[in-house]
């Protein structure tokens, strides 16, 4: 196995930062890869919570002006994890989310914060750190996709580059006057390059410039090749369609353990489910629902935005409250969302159940206590809790989209697939059809022997990163071989 070297670049990466699955993705990646004989560094930038994490990390270079101000780069290690962290306080400093202010915003200069980020990577790519020269630079989403435009446009012997989309909806979109403050030529203005409606698009930068395109689910990389799942980028992946590919995220097996997780009431093993019912109990209890062991548990752990189909779940309340069934959500984001949730909490006590916040203690013992997820995406890259969700023995009620597509087996189509059903697929993804499913589901509970297979498959199902893992180590090695070609 020759031996690769990647360099990650991502905004966000657990345990330190984290605000969605790309951090989860960007913390467990690395660690997987090592197996497969790839040593990856991560790049990141350097916020409050990076840098208490990360004291102890050694100074590499220091700019007295790096994009407007005093700018180091430092290399240090986290929990497993190799780092490279742009320490540049006039644009990393700031309190809370990495994107937006307190008022939730956009912080008005995330073009040169993030252009700064892809800079420093395409730099390194390029030999600024001796000790660690890339084979290839791997950039995760918008805030690092000027990373393989930065080093096309350098013109130099460069590495191979990849560009990961973990979210179409998220492209990056600023101002074409930017251009001239970031060191990119003016010639990158351009249909073929950054312009995009008349602005420039940080993730368009990527989807040109990358050599290899991935993104995390075989169904999403075929759906993004449509106008409407392409959302602006349809044609331009039809183009490069040779280029991309869809790889299935995993999830770390050891955070997401029933049988050692600290954060559950009981644990648990596919030997002894019996225990999620006590796991069950503390969540109804935690939620303020009626405590019931008949009463099916639905569980919710997510995002509240329109990309997550949860204003079809209001829809469907009725269907769950006449069933007989009970609700936890947990989730944050729109406004609306959460102001409608709490009042279906409010309307309906002991059988809704609704906190909002993020909280990862929770998160887990969703997981432990809940019957079923619910995951009615609109659309979906990959998703990560339908998987948690598996390795829990809760049954994923998901939408026919992107990755609970590929990870899923519904119930019905088990007989025509060499897989064992896991859960349940609905589409179109309407509040009638998830109604509908929700009510099969409510029957399906009610046979005790259905479904603890379904439970059993689930928890049988890799839902590790395992293979995943070698899957971009061969990615790696085929573009390294293509580009000495
Ligand atoms: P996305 O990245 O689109 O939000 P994913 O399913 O890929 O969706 O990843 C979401 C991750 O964030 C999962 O690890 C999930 O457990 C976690 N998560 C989402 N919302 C919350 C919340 N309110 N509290 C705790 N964890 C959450
Ligand atoms: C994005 C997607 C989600 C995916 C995650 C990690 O946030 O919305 O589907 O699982 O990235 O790749």
């Amino acid at each position: 196995m020759t031996p690769v070297r990647v360099l990650a670049v991502a905004s966000e990466v657990y345990p330190i930062v984290k605000t969605g699955g790309l951090a989860d993705v960007a913390g467990a990646l690395p660690i997987a890869l090592k197996a497969h004989g790839v040593e990856m560094r991560t790049l990141m930038p350097g916020y409050p919570d990076v840098m208490r994490l990360l004291s102890g990390a050694d100074e590499i270079r220091r700019w007295p002006d790096y994009f407007g101000g005093p700018g180091r780069l430092l290399a240090g290690s986290h929990d497993g994890l190799d780092l490279f962290v742009l320490d540049v306080p006039h644009l990393y400093a700031r309190p809370g989310n990495p994107y937006v202010t307190t008022e939730g915003v956009d912080w008005p200069d995330n073009g040169v914060r993030f252009a700064a980020l892809s800079r420093i990577a395409a730099d390194i790519g390029h030999g600024l750190v001796p000790a660690f020269v890339p084979d290839v630079v791997h950039a995760h989403d918008w805030q690092a996709g000027l990373a393989p435009a930065y080093l096309h446009y350098d013109n130099r012997p460069r590495p191979g580059t990849v560009m990961t989309i973990h979210n179409m909806a998220y492209q990056g979109k600023f101002d074409r006057q930017l251009i001239g403050s970031i060191g990119l030529p003016w010639s990158s203005f351009n249909v073929d390059a950054l312009e995009y409606f008349g602005g420039v698009s940080f993730l368009k930068a990527g989807l040109q410039f990358a050599d290899r395109i991935t993104t995390v689910s075989p169904t999403y990389a075929q759906e993004i090749q449509s106008d409407e799942g392409g959302m602006g980028f349809g044609g331009l992946l039809r183009e490069r369609s040779g280029m991309l590919s869809g790889i299935l995220n995993g999830i770390d097996t050891e955070v997401w353990n029933p049988q050692t997780d600290p954060h559950i009431a009981y644990r648990f093993g596919a030997g002894d489910l019996t225990f999620r019912a006590a796991n069950k109990a503390v969540l109804q209890q935690q939620f303020n629902l009626d405590s019931s062991d008949e009463a099916p548990l639905l569980g919710v752990i997510s995002r509240l935005s329109w990309q997550k189909g949860l204003d079809l779940l209001l829809e469907a309340l009725p269907t769950i409250l006449n069933q007989g069934m009970q609700l936890a959500l947990l989730g944050s984001g729109d406004r609306d969302l959460q102001d409608r949730y709490q009042a279906a909490a409010r309307a309906n006590p002991g059988r809704i159940g609704v906190m909002i916040g993020y909280d990862e203690i929770l998160a887990h013992l969703i997981q432990a206590g809940s019957d079923a997820l619910i995951v009615p995406s609109r659309f979906e890259p990959c998703g990560l809790t339908q998987l948690c969700a598996l390795r829990y023995g809760a049954i994923p009620i998901v939408s026919r989209v992107g990755g609970l597509e590929d990870t899923i087996v519904d119930i019905g189509e088990a007989g025509s697939s060499d897989r064992e059903a896991t859960g349940f697929k609905f589409g179109p993804v309407t509040a009638d059809a998830l109604a509908a499913t929700l009510g099969k589901a409510n029957t399906a509970f009610r046979n005790k022997a259905t479904w603890r297979r379904l439970q059993l498959s689930g928890l049988a199902t890799d839902v590790s990163w395992r293979n995943r893992a070698g899957d971009y180590a061969a990615l790696y090695r085929d573009l390294m071989a293509s580009r000495r070609a």
